[in-house]
């Protein structure tokens, strides 16, 4: 009996460490230990036993239990292990790649001005209207005082889309139809929006780019008014080391006209911006005409106004000192990160 719990042991060990995987150590230890399994038989044989043989027989059978037990455990750890390492190899992740960085995005500089910009004049209580980009040359022009055969329409190069429909050559139709809609009432608004011409790209000029309107219509607005609101909006801008300047200027929808220069960053020194000038035109603005507030209705002997049209663009560069203004469209991240 001692003999067949020897070979037993020896033969269960043997198959024991070279069991392949969980399935097959599952099958030895019933096939051994289990209810039917060999030990328990060889087990059941004690009962023949001369009855000083019993307990020793019987402790070898428990110290042969143990060591099965110990021997299935330890194999299946290592199976463990190596089932373990063959998935990984399979799924092939990485697991001490270091995580992805997650990139902060930035406000473009452009949105950042145009949030100045309504933040100074909302301060001073106008409101935001808003109008539509693709517009009839009714509103971009007729209204404005550019009838259709008017020599001022070629101060700025259009994109028509039909005879009657273009792409707004600037934010001014937002004055007409604020006129329209608020008729007869007092107005105060500023329009931010994009506007489109046939200009060539340089450093200073894109055919796409932004505009933000302003209209204020009331009884007795002077030209005084247009020139304090606009020195303290590019005082509070642009700080108060900078200089601003109005020249005499024409737009058949104000009467008289100005353009506001802003001093350049490079004081004159000569920059591709301003190129040497040491001044940079940022808006053209007026009195508003007589002829203008008759079309939308309101009476110029009653009530007077003044319009003005800002180029963000242009505000930007000089704000932030960029040399060109195509950086703005070409989404560079490295240009991007630094506003
Ligand atoms: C106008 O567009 C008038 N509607 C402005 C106005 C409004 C006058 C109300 C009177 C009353 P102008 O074409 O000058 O004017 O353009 C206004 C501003 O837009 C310019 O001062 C400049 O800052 C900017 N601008 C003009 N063309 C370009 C361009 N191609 N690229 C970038 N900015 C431009
Ligand atoms: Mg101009």
């Amino acid at each position: 009996m001692r003999q067949g719990l020897e070979e037993l042991r020896r033969k269960a060990i043997q198959d024991i460490q070279t069991a392949k995987d969980s399935e097959a150590l599952n099958q030895i230890r019933v096939k051994v230990l289990g209810k039917k399994g060999s030990l328990t038989t060889i087990l059941r044989g004690m009962g023949a036993l001369a009855p000083e043989e019993r307990p020793v027989i019987g402790e070898l059978a428990n110290r042969i239990r143990e060591e099965l037990e110990s021997a299935l455990e330890e194999q299946s750890r290592v199976i463990a292990e190596q089932e373990q390492n063959a998935r990984l190899a399979r799924e092939e992740i990485d697991i001490f790649l270091p995580g992805r960085k997650m990139k902060i995005g930035h406000p473009h500089p452009l949105q950042l001005v145009l949030e100045e910009i309504e933040e100074i004049f909302l301060g001073m209580g106008f409101t935001i209207a808003e109008g539509p980009e693709i517009e009839t040359d009714y509103y971009n022009f007729e209204a404005l005082n550019l009838p259709k055969d008017h020599p001022a329409r070629d101060m700025q190069d259009s994109l028509y889309i039909t005879p009657e429909v273009l792409l707004r050559t600037h934010t001014s139709p937002v004055q007409v139809r604020t006129m329209e809609k608020l008729w007869p009432n007092p107005i105060r608004i500023i329009a931010p929006g994009r506007v489109y011409r046939r200009d060539a790209l340089d450093a200073s000029h894109s055919p796409m780019f932004h505009q933000v309107e302003g209209l204020l219509v009331d009884e007795g607005i002077t030209f005084g008014d247009l020139k304090g609101v606009l020195t303290v909006f590019a005082k509070k801008l642009f700080g108060e080391d900078r200089q601003v300047r109005f020249r005499p200027s024409f737009f058949p929808f104000t009467e008289p006209s100005a353009e506001v220069d802003v001093s350049c960053g490079c004081s004159g020194k000569g920059c591709r911006i301003c190129k040497g000038a040491g001044w940079l035109e940022i808006l053209g603005s007026g009195s508003v005409n007589p002829m203008v507030l008759r079309m939308s209705k309101y009476d110029p002997d009653k009530v007077s106004g003044f319009a003005f049209g800002m180029g963000v663009e242009r505000i930007a560069i000089l704000k932030y000192g960029i040399n060109d203004i195509r950086l703005f469209y070409e989404n560079d991240a490295r240009f991007l990160a630094q506003f």
